[in-house]
């Protein structure tokens, strides 16, 4: 079993001398047996971190330790890892069998006998144990990409890479090799690296999930703790669908409490308790709420107009106007809504995060907000508007 340690790892690509800086400064200890997510928005750097764990990319600084092995300048094929990719890449001429040992035939040294039953082996765990005479281009993608993890996990490597390996599938089938792939990892204990950039995927695979942008780790932690305690803005608001709202407020504090004023609309009103004493200290911040704590209430609250009304089977995700400022929410459907409905939403304070606003640093976050837990103080809002 195989932890992977990356210390100050960097990559900088040159090309035609136009230096593209593509990972910065990563640090990150992926624990033996651990499934970890690499999550982020396209060109933040995951396919680049993923081949330099492989070997596949040289690091420009920085090294990669396999448990206490260096291997940053180790060749891909001396570090015992597999990688799966997004197109299965299977060789189109050979059967299913022939596909998945071939890696054993170019390198183990195994006997022909041996490699057939690891193929066989391989096979049975996978569910394709009678496709194994068929070629690639008899299989549906779903069945290509079986093989391509057979392929891989024939080899018994220490470090299991993947890549996006399911953006080809439906979405049906994507789900069904979700679970197959965890279930997979779980039954051979091997530490893996799995890089997508939807993050609804990120949230049910990972053990922990690792957060990307702009070359740069944000955050790694479990799901529901990079869900509720965002480190910025940006974790914030690329976790969770729809995203988080963010309102940009000023804050006026007086003896008793903490008023924040959206632009034209809405002004919220806590007591200084419920609020961190660092929000105070702030001229203005971004507020930010997550569509599934709005609700709907009969009145009081922020009075709204709705824009627009998407179906989402059990619930509706509600868009709404209040001045100048939109908001986003996620309503039970039972709750009939159409555009041009006015209609009043409410909120817990405990379910306010507060960020500053030129960093995006979080000051204040669900949890961590969480004053009161038998009673959680109401927002007293208003709208002058
Ligand atoms: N071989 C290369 N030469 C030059 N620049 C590259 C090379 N490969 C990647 N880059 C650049 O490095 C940055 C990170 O790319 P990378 O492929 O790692 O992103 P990614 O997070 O995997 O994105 P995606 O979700 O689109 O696959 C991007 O700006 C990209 O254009
Ligand atoms: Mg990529």
């Amino acid at each position: 079993m195989t932890s992977i340690e990356l210390e100050n790892v960097e990559k900088v690509y040159d090309p035609n001398g136009e230096a593209v800086e593509a990972v910065t400064d990563l640090d990150i200890s992926i624990r033996d047996g651990e499934f970890l997510v690499f999550v982020g928005p396209s060109g933040c750097g995951k396919t680049t971190t993923l081949r330099m764990i492989a070997g596949l990319e040289s690091v420009s600084e920085g090294t990669i330790h396999f448990d206490d092995r260096d291997v940053t300048d180790v060749r891909p094929r001396e570090r015992g890892v597999a990688m799966v990719f997004q197109d299965y890449a299977l060789y189109p001429h050979m059967t299913v069998r022939k596909n998945i040992g071939f890696g054993l035939r170019l390198s183990s040294g195994l006997s022909e006998q041996e490699i057939e039953q690891r193929v066989e082996e391989t096979a049975e765990m996978l569910g394709i144990e009678d496709l194994l005479d068929d070629q690639p281009d008899e299989l549906s993608g779903g069945q290509q990409q079986r093989v391509a993890l057979g392929r891989a996990i024939v080899r018994d490597p220490t470090v299991f890479l993947l890549d996006e390996p399911l953006s080809n599938l439906d979405a049906k089938l994507r789900d069904d090799m979700r679970k197959e792939i965890m279930r997979l990892q779980q039954e051979l204990e091997v530490t893996s690296v799995y890089v997508t950039h939807d993050q609804t995927e990120a949230m049910a695979m990972g053990d922990r999930v690792a957060v990307m942008n702009e070359g740069r780790l944000q955050q790694v932690g479990p799901p529901e703790q990079v869900y509720l305690e965002p480190a910025n803005e940006f974790v914030a608001g690329f976790l969770g669908s729809p995203s988080m709202n963010f309102v940009d407020a000023a804050v006026e504090s007086t003896e008793k409490t903490v008023q924040f004023d959206g632009p034209g609309s809405f002004t919220v009103s806590v007591s200084r308790e419920s609020i961190s004493a660092s929000a105070e200290e702030y001229d203005r911040l971004t507020v930010g709420i997550r569509p599934e704590d709005l609700t709907l209430v009969e009145s009081g609250g922020v009075p709204t107009e709705v824009t627009v009304v998407e179906a989402m089977g059990d619930e509706n995700v509600v868009y709404l106007e209040v001045g100048d400022t939109e908001l986003t929410a996620r309503i039970d459907s039972h709750r009939r809504l159409s555009s041009g409905d006015r209609v009043h939403v409410d909120f817990d304070v405990e379910d306010l995060y507060l960020f500053e606003p030129d960093s995006g640093e979080a000051i204040e976050t669900k949890s961590t907000a969480r004053i009161d837990e038998t009673q959680p103080p109401q927002a007293d809002v208003t709208n002058p508007g």
